[in-house]
């Protein structure tokens, strides 16, 4: 995947492939047995909720066919919604309504989904049809998150996101992803969604690519995708640093959506991040991450856990970061 463009003359300083992601890293710092509490979205809104991070509010779980009428008094109540596959994965079979008819549903486009239609789709959902794994699946029925109004203007008809790699509770890197007309909404890269670097410490924007080329404006709107602020960055960091400390993996994507009502607010985790967040900041991961698998031990204490993310990004030493006592590991 990666070895294309003006990617192919960092191969040989520092990306991180495929395999070394998996055996180095994954395999290294990610025991399978943490692996369901990532891949459920219900269980990772509960460890959420636990290291004191925001979530979209659960407003309720399908399990059973027998449960569909779960779904008409929500939506008589709350009006605004997703509907998603607990462990689903690359947007599959999610559906974002923003009103409730008589018919049925209204979804983001206005086109009214027929209730005999939406029941039909429920009922794939929880046969497993978009699932990791091969059993069935529950619904979850979640809040509707708004995007910032900073993104009016770069995200097409969806909800931009922040992918955060965190390892050892330490951001590493991150990037924004905008959705266009043609990702249709998902802010996914491989949908034709824009990737955009940015810088740790400040939280702007340093780049973007899309389909792997360099592209300096968005293509719905003209505006420059440099040099963006990311509104509420200290948090964002605090966030991802928190919740990668609190689950026990050491090597987690934090997918942090900044809702215009509720701020950073987690989307989910992921166990196997992309390694394309690579390209968009045109920098390897690897000597962002040996340096942090060096340190002996990693600090209890978020804002320290910040003070190294910045340091490591800006490619300063970390012995400053050693507890009384401790040496840097030699492999
Ligand atoms: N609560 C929500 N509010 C608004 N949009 C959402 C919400 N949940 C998911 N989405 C949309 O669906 C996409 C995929 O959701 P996500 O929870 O990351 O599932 P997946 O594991 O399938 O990627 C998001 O990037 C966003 O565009
Ligand atoms: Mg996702």
């Amino acid at each position: 995947m990666i070895g294309f463009g003006p990617i192919s003359k960092l191969a040989k300083s520092g990306v991180l492939g495929m395999n070394s992601r998996n055996l180095d890293f994954i395999a290294a710092y990610n025991p399978r047995r943490f692996y369901p509490l990532v891949d459920d979205k219900v269980i990772t809104k509960k460890l959420a909720i636990e290291a004191g991070v925001t979530v979209p509010e659960l407003y309720g779980v399908i399990r059973y066919g027998g449960e569909m009428h779960l779904l008409e008094k929500i939506a008589e109540k709350h009006r605004s919604f997703v509907v998603k596959p607990a462990n689903g994965s690359g947007g599959g079979g999610i559906m974002v309504f923003n009103g409730v008819a008589k018919t049925g549903l209204r979804r983001m486009n206005g086109q009214i989904m027929l209730w005999s239609d939406i029941r039909y789709h429920l009922n794939n959902m929880l046969s497993g049809m978009f699932s990791m794994g091969d059993g069935s699946d529950q619904v979850m029925i979640e809040e509707r998150l708004v995007p910032h109004s900073a993104f009016s203007k770069l995200a097409f008809g969806g909800v931009p996101d922040v992918r955060v790699i965190v390892f050892r509770g330490i951001p590493v890197m991150a990037m924004l992803r905008l959705p266009t007309a043609e990702s249709d909404g998902k802010a996914n890269l491989h949908q034709g969604g824009i990737g955009a670097g940015i810088d740790l410490v400040t939280g702007v924007t340093t780049r973007g690519v899309q389909h792997n080329d360099s592209v300096d404006v968005h293509p719905d709107f003209e505006t420059p995708v440099r040099d963006f602020q990311v509104p509420s960055w200290d948090e964002i960091l605090e966030l991802a640093s928190r919740l990668g400390h609190h689950i026990g993996l050491g090597y987690v994507g934090v997918d942090i959506v900044i809702c215009e009502h509720k701020g950073p607010t987690l989307l989910e985790l992921n166990a196997r991040p992309g390694i394309a967040i690579q390209t968009a900041n045109l920098r390897g991961l690897r000597p962002l991450l040996v340096p942090i698998h060096k340190l002996p031990s990693v600090s209890e204490d978020v804002h320290e856990r910040i003070e190294i993310a910045h340091a490591n990004w800006n490619g300063e030493s970390l012995e400053r970061f050693l507890a009384p006592g401790e040496e840097m590991r030699r492999h």
